[in-house]
């Protein structure tokens, strides 16, 4: 049976939402594009017509429409501004929709946990629109890891303005902490940070170093005031270099088993790096995202990234603010 979806929130990514359920749908896939929830009257009656599908102003202007038996709503993607989350996801849960809720789950941790015990109570799932997992670069790169050690990451973006009810780190950076916290999979243990606002009256750029409690050290920078766009991941373990760009959705892999005077070398004695690009498949990740959520409505399963994973994530976002909270103090910049 096709799994019914709606699309809470049609605004910027919303609209990306939308174009992969009616994809899949064209293609074949077991869902169908229900209806949307978009509360800017103005856009509603654009996608009403765009879409050609049941369009309401609000979750429960949708609730009533479903008890009333005029549609079906079993999934949804919630896509409004993270402040509206679970304002917006609370009520689906109680009536039984399954979630992929955009990242990062919630604006606090009370909030994600009050999601989290929702989807318990009521047997939902609820998958946290971490995206790039999956991406096919950090896909194809899963199987290559060999406690990595010391991870640099660069998220930069010019400035747009949107999402600016969050600062660059529930923005941006999150992306890469969520990536790290499942490469590295250790507590953290220290964190220092700086980060300003620049064109916002949010931190719109910030720098982080995290240690982690297995000696592991990641570096990160987030800008949304930058020039121009970057995506990368590169990270270090024992005699190998991984280098991910998530945009151009490659890997580079350059293993120093063949430096001469390397104790690999000496065993075999061909001189030189190896460079290698291995093969990544090419997959839209929201296609990829959206089919395992879809996979996990209808089986039950538990979803690819947890609700748990998505709290982890805001949690440690959350402490790195507190720890730029600190630093301006100290710097006199508060
Ligand atoms: N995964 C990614 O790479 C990625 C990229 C961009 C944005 N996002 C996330 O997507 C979410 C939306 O971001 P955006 O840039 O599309 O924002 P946006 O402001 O462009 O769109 C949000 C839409 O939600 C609507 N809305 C607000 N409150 C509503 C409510 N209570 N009920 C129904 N509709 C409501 C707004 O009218 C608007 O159309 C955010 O959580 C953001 O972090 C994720």
């Amino acid at each position: 049976m096709a799994v019914n979806a709606a699309v809470c929130g049609a605004g910027a990514f919303g609209r990306n939402h939308l174009r992969v359920y009616r994809e899949l749908e064209r293609d074949g896939e077991t869902v169908k594009l229900a209806a949307i929830i978009e509360s800017n009257a103005a856009r509603a009656a654009a996608l009403k017509k765009e879409w050609q599908v049941p369009v309401f102003s609000s979750v429960e202007e949708a609730l009533a429409a479903r008890d009333r038996g005029e549609i079906s709503i079993d999934a949804a993607s919630v896509c409004v501004p993270t402040s509206e989350h679970h304002a917006v996801a609370a009520p689906l849960l109680r009536a039984g929709v399954d979630l992929l809720i955009e990242k990062p789950i919630a604006a606090t941790t009370a909030e994600a946990d009050d999601l989290i015990a929702l989807a318990r109570q009521h047997g939902r799932v609820i998958q946290p629109g971490h995206l790039e997992r999956f991406n096919p670069a950090v896909l194809a790169v899963k199987p290559l890891l060999n406690k990595p050690m010391f991870f640099e990451a660069h998220r930069l973006s010019v400035f747009t303005p949107r999402a600016l009810d969050v600062d660059v780190v529930l923005d941006l950076m999150i992306h890469d902490l969520d990536i790290v916290l499942s490469f590295a999979q250790s507590p953290v243990r220290e964190i220092r940070a700086v980060g300003l606002p620049i064109l916002s009256d949010k931190i719109d750029i910030a720098n982080v170093r995290l240690e982690f409690d297995s000696g592991c050290v990641a570096n990160f920078t987030a800008s949304r005031v930058s020039t121009e766009q970057v995506r990368k991941l590169r990270f270090f373990q024992p005699r190998e270099y991984i280098s991910i760009d998530y945009a151009r959705r490659d890997v580079l892999v350059i293993d120093v088993n063949g430096i001469p005077g390397s104790a690999a070398a000496a065993a075999n004695p061909p001189a030189g790096l190896a460079f290698n690009k291995p093969q990544v498949r090419q997959a839209e990740p929201l296609r990829l995202e959206i089919e395992a959520f879809l996979e996990s409505a209808r089986t039950r399963n538990a979803p690819q990234v947890s609700a748990e994973d998505g709290r982890a994530a805001l949690a440690l976002a959350l402490a790195i603010n507190q720890a730029i909270a600190e630093h301006a103090q100290r710097a006199g910049l508060a």
